[in-house]
């Protein structure tokens, strides 16, 4: 499988005058484009601290973090068609400064949090339209943005919801629009940190079904959760104990009920 993500021997410590506390420790990962990937982890072991590094949020101390993307990262609709395999770049975090990965981010990964930060001013519409506006550059124009959210909305059960506030939507309602807006851009990946941490079963589900639809499309996911349901809608797990890689879990094609995962969990005390 082509690798999007290359992790190698990441490791970041926080410095309390003299305590050292090292809270990602020599991890190393390989995502491949369109995987679905899971971390899991009991809190405080690191899995945010890894999902910010993975965003170029936070400064790492060693390793390295590659990205291989086409050269062009616009949507299909924007692009020349002359883009060719060989178009690919390699974006190495390490020998970037800050602006520069703010820059990639921008561009390349949309990130959702446990609690939906959408705007409360805003409607679910404008919500979505705001990532296109700050695109640089400006992605799509005028009426190809209309069609492109009311297309995303309608499929994914928000068109009668489009002209709402936040505050008029359930917590699952506005945690898809969240996503929705994270993914407007097309960002070739997709972090989300326990997205569904706050919802109800039935919420949790439509958020899953949203993200497996995303995924079955093409888009490449990491998710951060400590739902064992939530974990079984991906394709591979990796689990996480005091900033290190504890075990990895490969689901094969055929999930059955979760069986594979309930006994890797078991094995590491859950
Ligand atoms: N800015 C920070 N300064 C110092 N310690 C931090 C900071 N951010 C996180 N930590 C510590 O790093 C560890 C891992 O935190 P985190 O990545 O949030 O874990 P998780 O998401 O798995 O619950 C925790 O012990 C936490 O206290
Ligand atoms: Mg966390």
């Amino acid at each position: 499988m082509e690798k999007l993500l290359e992790i190698k021997n990441l490791t970041k410590s926080y410095r309390q005058g003299t305590a050292v506390s090292t809270v990602v420790n020599n991890v190393s990962i390989g995502v491949g484009k369109g995987e679905f990937v899971v971390i899991m982890g009991t809190s405080g072991s690191g899995k945010t601290s890894l999902l910010h590094l993975i965003a170029g949020i936070d400064k790492f101390d060693k390793g390295t973090i590659m990205y291989t993307l086409p050269g062009e990262v616009r949507p299909p609709e924007q692009r020349s068609g002359h883009g060719t395999p060989s178009g690919h770049k390699h974006t190495d975090f390490g020998q970037m400064n800050e602006k520069a990965k703010t820059m990639f981010r921008r561009m390349n990964i949309g990130i959702v949090f446990q609690q939906q930060c959408l705007i409360p001013d805003l409607t679910v519409y404008e919500n979505i339209l705001l990532p296109m506006m700050l695109g640089t550059p400006p992605l799509l124009c005028g009426s190809q943005r209309k069609d492109a959210i009311f297309g995303l909305c309608s499929r994914f059960g928000l068109k009668e919801h489009i002209n709402k506030y936040p505050s008029q939507l359930s917590g699952g309602q506005q945690q898809r629009a969240a996503i929705l807006r994270s993914v407007i851009n097309r960002p070739p990946l997709l972090l989300c940190d326990e997205p569904t941490g706050s919802l109800n079963r039935a919420q949790t589900k439509l958020v899953m079904d949203l993200l497996n639809e995303l995924n079955q499309d093409g888009q490449t996911i990491i998710l951060v959760t400590h739902d064992r349901s939530v974990a079984a809608r991906g394709e591979r797990v990796v689990y996480i104990e005091d900033g290190k890689i504890a075990g990895e879990l490969q689901f094969s094609k055929t999930k059955p009920d979760g069986e594979e995962l309930t006994h890797f969990l078991k094995k590491r005390g859950w």
